[in-house]
């Protein structure tokens, strides 16, 4: 027995040997097809984008460098700062957009497929059969950059005008934290399957979480938004991976994880702009329709400044090959069919286009502190323990190991192995250190706050993986919050989950929680590489 378990352990090694890592190649339209699983209501359509039978071409980085060098950089303006005069240049290009003929690449409805297709398993990878998903990895910042680049391209094409910007949704300055009035009152960038609740002068809620946002006052939300954005782009991804997501490889199964921003405020901001009323809150709420909400593009020019932000806070960045020479095509402003990388996607300027300065007060904020300090002043009484692998009802709590004997230098971090779930339905938790009486309401404005889990519901992942069982990790940035809490000595940390299950939300099991310590890409390199750096312990029950 022992002697086939050892071979069998064997060959499973050999076989992940094997099995070589590679980027994710650009997809060939020819091998489209209509998007795999569809919620059982909705009618089956192709998010396929048209295929005239031509090659992609490579984009030219030097020519499109030489371009931005000489000619006028784009600058993306705030949509609440946007004159009266760029405003109704915006809808006028939108206008134009909706009139192209419907198989014309870069008209609204093939705009809007672009976002079904990359995410409905509509592609495979290129070269293999594997199905493609651009969310849930490593490839989120990049593919959504490209997408905006070329969709602002178009948009300043048809109106001829080389000056003309997408502007930003400033959704994290206070005064920017309503849906931009020109979205709500041009009929060009208008969408009638938007949430009626969300709509102006309702105050954004970037970490949505099914609940009424009238449970907070307006002051309550702005401080939920600024602490979420802090959380999410400043104190939780402290390696690049927590922030971008998981590596995602060629033959890699979809949403190998989600980096800290695609959850809060990316998917949630898309949860609550959908019209709850429809089936799971499109436009926006789903993947396949979201692009059919002109703010969608702006949700995202949004992403992608502060995508910039965070690469100004100088922190180690990705430098796996697989990931800067992943693949993307799209259709450019002359309908030509252009394949891109990740690599050209990271020089703004090169592409042609910058921010205006707006102040990120998220940047340095006060975070308030609930807990009493260390575990000896904490009472445990009448505290549920959490049991792993059962569906989480309740909120409940573990008591994790730091493990610090085995500390390497890297970035302290928090693990959820083995979320288990349905995609057909979103699903959602928040985790908190050292604070076991956290509730659903618990603000996360404090230094307790770890973050939440949130995943879109993915009724297309049911059909490629042939099950709606839902599979996947999480892993949290600890670091601020130990050194907030002045933990740094503790062997222990108290950890507390708090499920959401308000409709229409399921709840997920997990089935073990550990702490383990990451290098950073920089650390790594100076050790030479060495791999299989990461200690970890496993969770005392
Ligand atoms: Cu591709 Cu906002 O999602």
């Amino acid at each position: 027995m022992a002697v086939l378990a050892t071979a069998l352990l064997l060959l499973l090694f050999s076989a992940s040997l094997s099995v070589s890592a590679a980027p994710i190649l650009a997809p060939n339209l020819t091998l489209c097809h209509t998007p795999l699983s569809l919620p059982d209501e909705e009618e089956v359509f192709s998010c396929c984008a048209p295929d005239f039978g031509q090659p992609a071409v490579d984009f030219n980085m030097t020519e499109a460098a030489m371009a931005a060098a000489t000619g006028k950089i784009r600058v993306r303006r705030a949509a609440h700062n946007m004159s009266d005069a760029d405003a109704a240049r915006l809808a006028r290009a939108y206008a134009a957009m909706r009139a192209l003929p419907v198989g014309d690449p870069r008209s609204y409805d093939q705009q809007a497929n672009i976002h079904c297709a990359y995410c409905s398993a509509c592609y495979q990878m290129g070269g293999i059969s594997t199905p493609l998903q651009v969310h849930g990895s490593w490839l989120f910042f990049a593919f959504h950059r490209w997408y905006i680049y070329f969709h602002e391209r178009i948009l300043a094409k048809l109106i001829d005008d080389d000056t003309f910007y997408l502007p930003f949704w400033n959704y994290d300055h206070p005064d920017g934290m309503t849906v931009p009035y020109s979205y709500v009152q041009s009929s060009e960038l208008r969408d009638d399957n938007r949430e009626p609740a969300c709509l102006p002068p309702a105050t954004v809620f970037t970490d949505f979480y099914y609940y009424n946002a009238t449970l907070r006052t307006e002051f309550e939300q702005i401080q939920a938004n600024l602490a979420t954005i802090y959380r999410q782009f400043v104190a939780a991804p402290d390696t690049p991976y927590r922030f971008y997501g998981q590596p995602y490889r060629a033959g890699d199964g979809p949403q190998p994880g989600y980096g800290t921003a695609e959850t809060q405020p990316h998917n949630s901001l898309h949860g609550w702009t959908g019209n709850q009323k429809n089936l799971l809150a499109k436009d926006m709420g789903a993947l396949y329709a979201a692009a059919r909400d002109p703010i969608f593009y702006i949700h995202h020019v949004n992403i992608d400044r502060l995508w910039e932000v965070w690469r100004g806070l100088g922190r180690d960045d990705i430098d796996d090959p697989d990931y800067l020479d992943s693949e993307f095509v799209f259709y450019d402003e002359n309908a030509q069919l252009v394949k891109v990388t990740v690599r050209d996607s990271y020089d703004t300027l090169k592409l042609g286009y910058a921010y205006e300065w707006v102040e990120n007060q998220w940047l340095d904020l006060n975070l308030s502190t609930l807990s009493n300090g260390s575990l000896a002043n904490m009472s445990m009484e009448g505290v549920s323990v959490c049991a792993l692998g059962e569906p989480i009802l309740e909120t409940c709590s573990l008591l994790v190991s730091r493990n610090l004997s085995s500390a390497n230098g890297g970035q302290e971090t928090l693990v959820f192995e083995g979320i288990e779930g349905n995609v057909t339905n979103p699903s959602m938790f928040s985790v908190y250190m050292n604070l076991p009486e956290a509730h659903i309401h618990t603000m996360p404005d404090c230094v307790e706050y770890v973050g939440r889990f949130s995943a879109m519901a993915q009724p297309v992942q049911a059909e490629v993986q042939g099950t709606s069982a839902m599979k996947t990790s999480a892993r949290f940035g600890i670091g601020q919050n130990i050194k907030d809490l002045k933990m740094e000595g503790e062997e222990d940390v108290v950890i507390t989950v708090v499920p959401n299950m308000n409709n229409p939300l399921l709840p997920v099991s997990i089935s073990s929680v550990w702490i383990e310590y990451e290098l950073l890409p920089s650390q790594l390199r100076r050790n030479g590489g060495a791999s299989g750096t990461s200690n970890y312990v496993r969770a005392s029950r």
